[in-house]
């Protein structure tokens, strides 16, 4: 049986018949989202095969199951990144079993460095599209034809246009930009910063551009929200470090529950 039968078993014993309409990746700093959640189920990750070891701190390492704004939804409270294991695929059966689950859609949020001077600490950023950095896929050891995923309209036109109505509905600033996804875990020196500039990026994060490929080659349609904790180095006199991401993205964690909140009520 694999991985994600298993944890179709596991969660099914949780809860049954339940079939969440939407999927979340919730980044650091925003897990205070949970709070808005009328919780059907949770489920620690290391009950379910495959699912990833949280270990940054800001992660909890949860699949939360409930109703947000009358929207049934399954939200990943944590995620792994690439740089943990070197493993571009460590969320690959997380991704997997949202989709096996029903889900029709994803949000992926992620806490991201700001190459936009309007872009600034505490702001949110809706993720246009993205600039792959790394080299590396999770779709490495995936075998038939369908890795051959056509990206060129990765993040949805329509569920765009619903964060946007979103952002409008509630006034919030919602900066909109090409996210390029570095290997990290140090952080980008300022001629790597430059570098990404000249190539187009607004953000700059260590997440997020993995989940999307596996989404898209599970045929999901995704949206995704950056949270600005910083300008990207180089930018400011500030020291880069996970502390700051931490604060920054706690600080901005009510504008994108009050923006999460709206846009499932759409869904
Ligand atoms: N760079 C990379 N990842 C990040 C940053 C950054 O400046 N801020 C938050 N995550």
């Amino acid at each position: 049986m694999s991985q994600v039968e298993d944890c179709i078993k596991v969660i099914s014993k949780s809860v049954k018949g339940f079939t969440p309409q939407v999927g979340l990746i919730l980044g650091s700093g925003l897990g205070q989202f949970c709070e808005h959640v009328e919780v059907v189920a949770s489920i620690e990750f290391d009950e379910l095969p495959g699912f990833p070891v949280a270990g940054v701190g800001g992660h909890e390492g949860k699949l939360l199951l409930g109703q947000v704004s009358g929207t049934d939804i399954a939200i990943l409270q944590g995620r792994a990144h690439y740089y943990e294991q070197g493993k571009a695929d460590t969320m690959a059966v997380a991704i997997q079993t949202l989709n096996a689950m029903g889900c029709q859609s994803l949000v992926i949020t992620n806490a991201a460095g700001s190459l936009n001077s309007e872009a600034t600490p505490g702001s949110v950023m809706l993720i246009t599209d993205h600039i792959n950095m790394t080299g590396v896929s999770p779709l490495f050891s995936a075998e038939s034809n369908q890795r051959f995923v056509d990206m060129s309209e990765a993040y949805s036109h329509e569920l765009n246009d619903a964060m946007r109505s979103a952002a409008k509905a509630n006034d919030i600033n919602l900066h909109e930009g090409t996210y390029a996804w570095m290997s990290g875990p140090q952080f980008e020196t300022p001629a790597e910063i430059r570098a990404l500039e000249t190539l187009g990026a607004d953000a700059v994060g260590m997440s997020t551009v993995p989940e999307v490929i596996l989404a898209r080659h599970q045929g999901l349609s995704l949206c995704a929200i950056s949270v600005i904790t910083n300008y990207a180095a180089g930018m400011s006199e500030t020291a880069l470090s996970h502390e700051q991401t931490i604060s920054f993205a706690s600080q901005a964690a009510d504008t994108v529950e009050c923006l999460l909140i709206a846009y499932l009520k759409g869904q």
